[in-house]
């Protein structure tokens, strides 16, 4: 295991890497249409394997703010009635999605440290009746819910962003039943990326500086109880800077979907 990798000893400031983020998904959800490192909206989502069916019955500003890097929910098999945590929640197109899945008598919760994501996808909610649907503020790495009270956690492009990894599995590991499942779709590389990508704050907020390579990626998921039991390469999600493209081509940095299992003991 490269420890260094999901340690937050990562000589970049912790607090300006935040703001940053922060500020970037702040912009994601008032200014879907501006121009960013990567893909937004409803083609992206199209493009990454989402049922246009599925997307014409959720609110379309929803759509627009989606800034996933695969379809977790492909993977979690969500059934009529489950609890699901959306980590990192946005403006919340996962989250509804996740919604037609349990139904009424489910839940869904979400969690995002950005009040604008959280304010536009609470509105949503409440515009669209979406009752079963809530966002909440918080930290993925310190989720405000009880050990064992979730069916599926799903995550799309977010735990990438986090310099404290292991803290974000082993929240998704406590709040999971036994048998309970997290699904993820997120940004990965094949090598180690060089300091000077890690601490470039524009880099790291688009999705590139602070992923890790996908076999630390796995272990730090095995490492909490959680069983990896399939995945796939997303080989559809392209960056679309020329500085993220580069970074991108140098390191194998590309996106994943991965499923894992809580064991029932
Ligand atoms: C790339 S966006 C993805 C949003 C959403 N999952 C989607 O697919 O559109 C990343 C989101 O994660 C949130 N985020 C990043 N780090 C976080 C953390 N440590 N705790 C909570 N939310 C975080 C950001 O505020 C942002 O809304």
């Amino acid at each position: 295991m490269n420890d260094k990798a999901l340690a937050t000893d990562l000589n970049v400031d912790q607090q300006a890497l935040e703001s940053k983020v922060k500020d970037m998904y702040q912009q994601v959800a008032e200014e879907p249409y501006a121009e960013y490192h990567f893909a937004m909206g409803r083609l992206l989502a199209e493009h990454l394997g989402y049922s246009p069916q599925d997307l014409d019955r959720i609110p379309s500003a929803a759509i627009d703010s989606f800034a996933g890097v695969g379809n977790p929910l492909e993977l979690a098999d969500i059934q009529p009635g489950d609890v699901v945590l959306d980590m990192g929640s946005g403006s919340g197109m996962d989250s509804f999605i996740a919604a037609l899945k349990t139904g009424p008598e489910g839940r869904v919760l979400g969690v995002d440290m950005t009040k604008a994501q959280r304010g536009k996808a609470e509105r949503l909610a409440r515009e669209a009746d979406f009752h079963w649907v809530s966002f909440h503020e918080g930290y993925i790495e310190d989720v405000p819910f009880d050990d064992n009270s979730v069916d599926v956690v799903i995550s799309n492009g977010v735990i990438n962003l986090s310099a404290e990894k292991q803290r974000v599995f082993a929240e998704a590991a406590r709040v999971l039943r036994p048998g309970g499942k997290l699904s993820v779709s997120d940004i990965v590389t094949e090598q180690d990326l060089p300091e000077g990508v890690k601490r470039d704050a524009t880099l790291w907020a688009a999705c590139i500086g602070g992923a890790i390579r996908q076999d630390d990626y796995q272990r730090a998921i095995e490492r909490v109880g959680l069983s990896v039991s399939s995945g796939w390469p997303n080989s559809q999600y392209a960056f679309l800077t020329e500085a993220a493209q580069n970074a991108s081509e140098r390191y194998g940095v590309k996106s994943i979907s991965l499923l894992a299992i809580k064991s029932q003991h």
